[in-house]
């Protein structure tokens, strides 16, 4: 078991609630990353799906509306405890630190693990991987997203005047201010392109898609300087893999 608490929990435990109910409707989230995470997912019905990372459970509630039998945890205890509140019986929802073995999860068990703005929390991808792939079916599909590295690295290079390199992997912090105040301390990884799809090469799971998304018009609706500015520069990428 890890001793000290997981990067993810210190930053979530901060404002678990606000972000729950902000997260639902703010354009980087409802506009941006969720359409273009469920544009990778289909024929959900009666399929078996782990919601790594769920944080307040969007995604299980949709999953859940698309008949999906669903398996959510999150390492945050308040986020569990909404998610629980969202969706009662009608999922297993766990308290579980994606840093453990999925010991709760059999081989072969699920058609689909998604992982949403999760991995950045994460620095060594290879065992959490690892995990994914051994409890995925054959022809079953990982989804993730994560802060793009292109993105990061130019947000990293305006802020610190152009002494940083793209090909370092780093532990970056930055207030959030876009929910409400106090604002949190968001600690999370950047790194380079290889250091994402590699590891899940090296996982046995084969790369199938890879979205650089747009947001979506709603986004412009929201925050047009915003929306501009994401046609610019990415903020996101999302992978999708499948274990062969
Ligand atoms: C940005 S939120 C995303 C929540 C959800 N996936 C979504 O897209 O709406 C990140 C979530 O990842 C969770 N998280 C971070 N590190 C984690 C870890 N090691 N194990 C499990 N959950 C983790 C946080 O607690 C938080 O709820």
């Amino acid at each position: 078991m890890t001793t000290e608490k997981s990067l993810g929990e210190q930053n979530y435990n901060q404002f678990a609630d606000r972000y729950a109910e902000m997260a639902e409707t703010k354009p980087h989230n409802a506009d941006y990353n969720f359409p273009a995470v469920i544009s990778l997912l289909d024929n959900m019905a009666g399929a078996a799906v782990l919601d790594a990372g769920c944080g307040p459970g969007f995604f299980t509630q949709w999953l859940l509306e698309q008949g999906a039998q669903v398996t959510a945890f999150d390492v945050t205890p308040r986020m569990v405890e909404i998610t629980q509140e969202k969706v009662g019986n009608r999922a297993t929802v766990l308290r579980h630190d994606l840093h453990e073995p999925l010991d709760f999860a059999a081989d072969e068990s699920f058609d689909w693990v998604i992982c949403p703005l999760v991995l950045d929390y994460i620095e060594d991808w290879s065992p959490v991987l690892a995990e994914f792939a051994r409890v995925l079916k054959r022809k079953g599909i990982l989804v993730f997203s994560i802060g793009h590295p292109f993105g990061d690295y130019l947000w990293l290079k305006y802020r610190r005047n152009h002494e940083v390199s793209y090909f370092d992997r780093e532990e970056m912090a930055t207030p959030w201010k876009g929910f409400g105040e106090p604002w949190p301390v968001i600690r999370f990884f950047r790194r380079p392109l290889n250091q994402i799809l590699n590891p899940v090469i090296e996982a046995g799971l084969v790369l199938d898609y890879i979205l650089e998304p747009l947001p979506t018009q709603s986004y412009k609706d929201k925050d047009p300087e915003g929306y501009e500015k994401l046609h610019q520069e990415p903020g996101f990428i999302c992978i999708r893999a499948v274990k062969p």
